[in-house]
């Protein structure tokens, strides 16, 4: 089953509303996007010094750009540009005219600080309402928003476009599992915001309770913040009766509402191209690659006032596509994994993502794993850890099973990785953003 034709409580009939940025054709959306641009780039270069300072260090000046190509020219800009610059030194206005400031948490060392204006608020809103509204949500609706609310841009980013939208908001946050299962019953919220792991911890939550997560009010569900795939889709789909489409956004560029997927189509995510500019390049090179070929996808601000961002590499591995419920704007691929999280075993390239795709294809396991690399003498394992559903658990028994999880992994991805079943309930659950990877590894 494709996942397109998985429309679980979508209303026959569906019709999509879309804002006038949603019905622009394509040639509407490049000439607004060359206008904006010129703009943006002038903006970094002339209130910015590290924009200023790199521009001239390439021999570029925001002058030298009268077409989208011409973007090519410019310099890329990298984490390591925004920690240098830590906190507030990538502003383009004065202190006093942000209302807001978030942060990535950052693994090592500084977090990465971002700003908004007032008109970069409302932006983001706009994006974000457009988001829920392409993903079947609507005005009047109410909207239990379990993404992280604090200086992780996911619970705010999503809160303020569901008001702008007119959605009633249950500001719910991450975490107290019981207590989000609890008011999904009583107040009976039409839309879910929530990365996708999280959701299978409050699915578990349902059973745990003895309560038919199928009957839930629940219609729409927008997840993103991490990789996860068709598979996943399928599997929260099913368990909840739901449409379920993925949204992807970084602090770096704004927030959520980057890109979303329509639930018309679900078949990969339409950028909001009138506000942030995509690129592919060639992860080694840098070179652009043309629409269709996958590599690291690179956002450009077009409209951004405290923050402009200029050829930002996001290390997220996709390839642009043309659109198609939103035919003036680019859709990207499912985020499948992001190179940082690219595991290197015994040389094959192996994401997360292909391991759970593999875990879901059987029926013991319902998504929640982790991988576990060892290092034994020269030679590096991965064993991963797969819970089995509570009512597939019966000990010992399936060891063969994960023999043949094994075995698949081998003759599809060509690794050796071993497969160990774990009782349900014994692997920690992620709040937010799940943490797939335990690196056990001497550091060399
Ligand atoms: O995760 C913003 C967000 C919040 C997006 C809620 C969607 C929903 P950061 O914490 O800055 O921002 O992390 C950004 O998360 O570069 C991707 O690697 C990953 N990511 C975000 N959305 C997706 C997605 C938020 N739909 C980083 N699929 C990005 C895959 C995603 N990866």
């Amino acid at each position: 089953m494709s996942s397109a034709d998985t429309h679980y409580k979508l209303p026959t009939g569906y019709k999509p509303v879309l804002d006038d940025a949603e019905s622009a054709s394509r040639d509407e959306i490049i000439s607004l996007q060359t206008k904006r641009m010129a703009w943006s780039l002038a903006h970094a270069y002339g209130n910015v010094a590290h924009y200023r300072r790199a521009f001239d260090a390439k021999g570029v000046h925001p002058s030298d750009f009268r077409r989208l190509s011409d973007l090519a020219k410019f310099p890329f800009t990298v984490k390591a540009d925004l920690r240098d610059n830590y906190p507030f030194n990538m502003f383009a206005v004065p202190r006093e005219r942000l209302v807001r400031v978030h942060a990535s948490s950052g693994t090592t060392g500084k977090p990465i600080v971002v700003g908004y204006t007032q008109t970069d608020i409302d932006t983001w809103s706009d994006v974000m309402a457009r988001s829920i509204r392409a993903a079947g949500g609507r005005t009047g609706m109410i909207m239990h928003n379990a993404y992280g609310y604090g200086l992780f841009t996911g619970g705010l980013g999503a809160h303020y476009g569901a008001e702008r939208l007119g959605c009633t908001v249950v500001p719910v946050s991450g975490g107290m599992t019981e207590r989000q299962v609890q008011l999904i019953n009583d107040f009976k919220p039409d839309i879910i915001t929530v990365t996708p792991s999280y959701m299978l911890a409050i699915l578990d939550e349902f059973k745990r309770q003895g309560l038919d997560s199928r009957k839930s009010s629940l219609k729409f569900g927008i997840f993103g913040a991490e990789p996860w795939t068709n598979a996943m889709r399928a599997e929260i789909e099913q368990a909840f009766d739901m449409d379920a489409t993925d949204i992807y956004g970084l602090s770096e560029v704004i927030g959520p509402g980057v890109a979303q997927e329509c639930v018309e189509t679900k078949d990969g995510l339409h950028v909001w191209e009138d506000h942030f500019y995509p690129e592919v390049v060639d992860p080694e090179t840098g070179a652009v690659l043309p629409d269709g070929e996958k590599g690291e996808l690179v956002f450009t601000s077009l409209t951004k006032q405290a923050f402009p961002i200029i050829r930002y590499r996001t290390r997220d591995l996709t390839r642009l596509l043309p659109g198609t419920a939103r035919p003036g704007m680019r859709r990207m691929e499912k985020v499948t994994g992001r190179s940082d999280d690219m595991i290197i075993l015994r040389g094959v390239n192996v994401f997360p993502t292909q391991i759970e795709e593999a875990l879901l294809a059987t029926d013991w396991c319902g998504g929640h794993f982790i991988i576990e690399l060892t290092r034994e003498g020269r030679m590096d394992e991965m064993t991963v850890l797969a819970e089995a559903r509570p009512e597939s658990w019966d000990g010992s028994g399936l060891a063969v099973q994960a023999g043949k999880v094994s075995a698949f992994i081998k003759n599809t991805i060509g690794i050796s990785a071993q497969i160990r079943a774990v009782a349900p309930e014994t692997l920690e659950r992620s709040l937010g953003k799940a943490k797939r990877v335990v690196d056990k590894r001497p550091k060399t």
